[in-house]
């Protein structure tokens, strides 16, 4: 049964239900998150921000994953994208790889590389796996090791980067950019080079999650984001045809805000380790949502018909001035989750909108982040897998 708009809400003429949305859409994306547990304790950590372990579902067993990801080949997905916390600590790893390359998928590893050894590495390519992504925190050791709190680590990044360049994997450097980092650039992209990467995704920090607790200690100032842009423009132009310099710029400075995943339920969906499939991997910060899960139904259901992905799929939930804005069907209204965490509800425009009625609540952030910079910083840390904070770190 189709559901009817709600009253008040606008449905554009010829525009489809979001149920019948939902099936002509198909998801080219799955993010695996197969554990939460990590040896990592990066402050913008993408997990959530309150794991209680008395709440906690055990994670998905190996066949409940070979199921979804079988599900997830017939409903059209193309890349499969392994991840966590550390997917590592998953010991079926290579089993699930198998599944997915037997059923077409085109599979990457998103990892911290703690826990890739050479042994790891041929299992995982014997199994089928098609790249590696690695995370860097910085370009040298003590920095590094500060920002992921975790001593020796980044030792262990440069051993395994190494390694996936050995056995012929493509190999993509990731790092998270923020104030702790930024102005690393230069050296952060030789040492991608000297790695050999085929891709360096410089991505400025998503304020979610962890990074939003930590968001005044993170945004870099405008001043660095131009220079930072300055330098990464000349990279990309210096590296064509080498390695593909991927930037995601800070949504905070700019006029118009993203295409958060292309669109809410249409492009992309995650599964969380235990089961839980979301439109985006920290859609469970917004109230009133109700998301389904693989223990009780297919991916294919969930993906067509689970409230939480119709409830702000399309535009017709959008309110003014996205709903007559000629670039709603380009960047969608913005991200869900930062109008939730900015304004206190999903609906609104994203504030990175300069459009954006709540636009003077970022503005807000931006001005403390401007009086706050050059004093030193501490961070709240993700929780341990057993719930305990831990230490906050500091940097200046
Ligand atoms: Fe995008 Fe809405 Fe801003 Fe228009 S008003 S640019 S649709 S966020
Ligand atoms: Fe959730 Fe953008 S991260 S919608």
């Amino acid at each position: 049964m189709k559901p009817s708009p709600s009253p008040g809400t606008h449905q554009p003429e010829g525009a489809l239900s979001q149920t019948a949305l939902g099936s002509t859409l198909r998801p080219f994306g799955l993010l695996a998150e197969l554990t939460y547990r990590c040896p990592l304790r990066c402050p913008y950590c993408s997990n959530p921000t309150q794991i209680l372990s008395d709440q906690r579902q055990p994670e998905l067993t190996t066949s409940e994953w070979q199921r979804v990801i079988s599900e997830a080949a017939t409903l059209g997905v193309l890349h499969l994208l392994f991840s966590g916390g550390e997917p590592l600590l998953r010991r079926d790893l290579p089993i699930l790889v198998d599944s997915a390359r037997t059923v077409g998928l085109y599979t990457n590893l998103i990892t911290s590389a703690l826990g890739l050894t050479q042994r790891r590495l041929q299992e995982l390519r014997e199994a089928g796996l098609d790249s590696v992504q690695i995370s860097f925190q910085a370009d040298e050791a003590a920095l590094a090791d500060g920002i992921a709190g975790c001593p020796g680590a980044h030792e262990r990044k440069l051993e395994a980067a190494r390694l996936v360049n050995a056995c012929g994997l493509p190999l993509t450097i990731n790092v998270v950019l923020h104030r702790g980092n930024i102005e690393r650039l230069p050296a952060l992209i030789a040492l991608a080079e000297r790695l050999g990467a085929q891709r360096l995704e410089l991505a400025s920090t998503q304020y979610l999650g962890w990074a939003f607790c930590n968001k005044v200690a993170l945004l870099p100032t405008r001043a660095q984001v131009q220079q930072a842009e300055t330098i990464v423009r000349a990279a990309q132009e210096r590296l064509r045809g080498r390695m593909e310099v991927i930037y995601v710029w800070p949504d905070y400075y700019a006029e118009r805000p993203k295409p958060c995943l292309y669109g809410w339920g249409r492009r992309y969906l995650t599964i969380t380790p235990e089961g839980e499939v979301l439109p985006c991997q920290t859609a469970r910060i917004i109230p009133n949502l109700h998301f389904d899960n693989v223990r009780q139904h297919s991916l294919a259901w969930i993906w067509q018909r689970s409230a939480a992905f119709e409830r702000f799929r399309g535009s017709h939930w959008m309110p003014e001035p996205c709903r007559s804005c000629p670039l709603r069907e380009q960047d969608f209204g913005g991200c869900r989750c930062q109008a939730f965490l900015l304004t206190g509800d999903a609906a609104n425009t994203d504030p990175a909108c300069s459009l954006s009625p709540h636009r003077a609540r970022l503005l807000a952030i931006l001005s403390e982040v401007e009086q706050q910079s050059g004093s030193s910083s501490s961070f709240h840390s993700p929780f341990a897998p057993d719930g305990q904070p831990l230490i906050p770190i500091l940097f200046r």
